[in-house]
């Protein structure tokens, strides 16, 4: 199993280059598997996720060839219609292809997601959802069978709470229904924009109408597609946060500052010092952090896949701050992790309260998952000393090449098997 080794503490300084985004790409892999005609993808990252959505997709009958900076699909092959669970359980964002599955074949057969360390993860909004599309479906031994007898069928449908993976799924479902369908109270999170764009470049009809409502007109045949994925917006938080917590002086680069407005405010709240250019943003950290309250929302609030990051630079604060964790019941893995290097957080129901003025101490630890093993990344370059981080197979799930980015500013980290 690989390990990180990291030595602290030392200021972060150059420029970092951010990926595509993994969570606009899983969306956008599962919603090709809609069209028969050919389909070009630029700046997917190179992350484990992206790899196992590859795997399902050929799995299914997709053909992909993978170029040096994109990939070509083809899925005008015969169909298979089944996700299995070996493929599903790692990344759970394979769900995302049921809807694609029933808009073009009229039945699926998709294995449940499972929950995973942050939290059960169910999809009965996207079922209930699909179902009044005119799908019929039953759960036995840990699968979804779906059909839709008489195809899909355009719907009106209000979202019981607002869910990233259910808007995305009947976004791409509603495509081929016969119809219009009015999706309300949806996710409205960039990379949802980005499969929208991703969706109409395809022939599909979507239309916003208003923050959370959106109406999609049902279409029966699409073209060849060209699209380039956007910038991760969660890799580009970690590591402003990363030059924050080092008081270090970054350069995040290929992001559009206008997705990450609240996340800069918070940093400038904090302390650092941010300047704004066209397609880059520049961190200065400063030695004062000052304490706030926060809590994670839907977009455009504070997102959850930060939450662990801004924490670790919230123990560092000249006094206590507080964090709610609104979306996922079990976000505090790191809590844990980061109290053995000397944080001192406590956690009562879904709030976490941190009393700051923490003097990280170097440790081995145990990474549980994606975002919790890149806070204690954060934690170890503000650390004197060597740390180990094991499990970091969670990082490469959705982090490309840190050690190498962060590497190339300074840090004293290396992969060790
Ligand atoms: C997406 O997960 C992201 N994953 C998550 O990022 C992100 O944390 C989350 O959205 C929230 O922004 C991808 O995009 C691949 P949800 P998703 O449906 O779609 C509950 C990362 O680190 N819910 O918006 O699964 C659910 O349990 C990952 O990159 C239901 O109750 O999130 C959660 O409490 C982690 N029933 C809340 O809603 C459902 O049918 C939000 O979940 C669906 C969701």
């Amino acid at each position: 199993m690989q390990k990180l080794e990291v030595f602290g503490a030392n200021k972060l300084k150059g420029k970092i280059k951010i990926s595509g985004s993994k969570n606009a790409s899983l969306p956008i892999l599962a919603a090709s598997l809609l069209s028969n005609k050919k389909i070009k993808l630029k700046n997917l990252p190179k992350v484990k996720d992206i790899e196992t959505m590859i795997f399902l997709l050929q799995s299914l009958g997709s053909r992909i060839l993978i170029k040096k900076n994109h990939l070509i699909i083809d899925n005008s092959r015969q169909f298979k219609k089944f996700a299995s669970y070996n493929l599903v359980k790692t990344m759970r964002a394979g769900i995302l292809v049921l809807g694609p599955l029933l808009a073009k074949f009229g039945s699926a057969k998709v294995s449940l997601p499972g929950g995973c360390a942050i939290g059960t993860r169910p999809i009965d909004i996207h079922l209930k959802a699909l179902s009044k599309l005119g799908v019929k479906y039953s759960i036995s031994n840990g699968y979804v069978n779906a059909i839709a007898p008489n195809g899909l069928k355009g719907n009106k449908i209000n979202f019981p709470k607002i869910s990233v993976g259910a808007t995305e799924n009947l976004l791409i479902a509603a495509c081929f229904a016969k119809g219009t369908t009015i999706l309300s109270n949806c996710a409205i999170e960039p990379e949802i924009k980005d499969l929208t764009i991703f969706l109409n470049k395809m022939g599909c009809k979507i239309k916003w109408l208003s923050k959370r409502k959106v109406k999609i007109i049902g279409v029966d045949n699409l073209k060849n597609t060209d699209h380039s994925v956007m910038f991760d917006r969660i890799e580009a938080g970690t590591y402003l946060i990363a030059g924050a917590i080092t008081e270090g002086n970054l350069n995040i680069l290929n992001v559009n500052p206008k997705l990450l407005k609240t996340e800069i405010d918070i940093l400038k709240k904090v302390g650092a010092k941010i300047r704004i250019f066209q397609n880059e943003i520049k961190i200065i950290g400063n030695k004062k952090i000052n304490n706030i309250n926060l809590k994670t929302a839907p977009w455009p609030g504070f997102p959850t896949d930060l939450q662990a990051q801004i924490m670790v630079l919230l123990c560092k604060a000249n006094k206590k701050s507080k964090i709610k964790e609104e979306i996922f019941e079990n976000r505090f893995m790191h809590v844990g992790e980061l109290n053995r290097m000397g944080a001192k957080i406590s956690i009562n129901g879904n709030e976490a309260t941190i009393e700051g003025n923490a003097n990280f101490k170097a440790a081995e630890l145990m990474a549980t998952d994606l975002r919790a093993s890149v806070s204690l990344i954060l934690a170890a370059l503000n650390s004197k000393g060597k740390s180990i981080i094991n499990r970091i197979y969670h990082l490469d799930r959705g982090y490309e090449n840190i050690e190498k980015k962060l590497k190339k500013v300074g840090a004293k980290i290396k992969r060790i098997n």
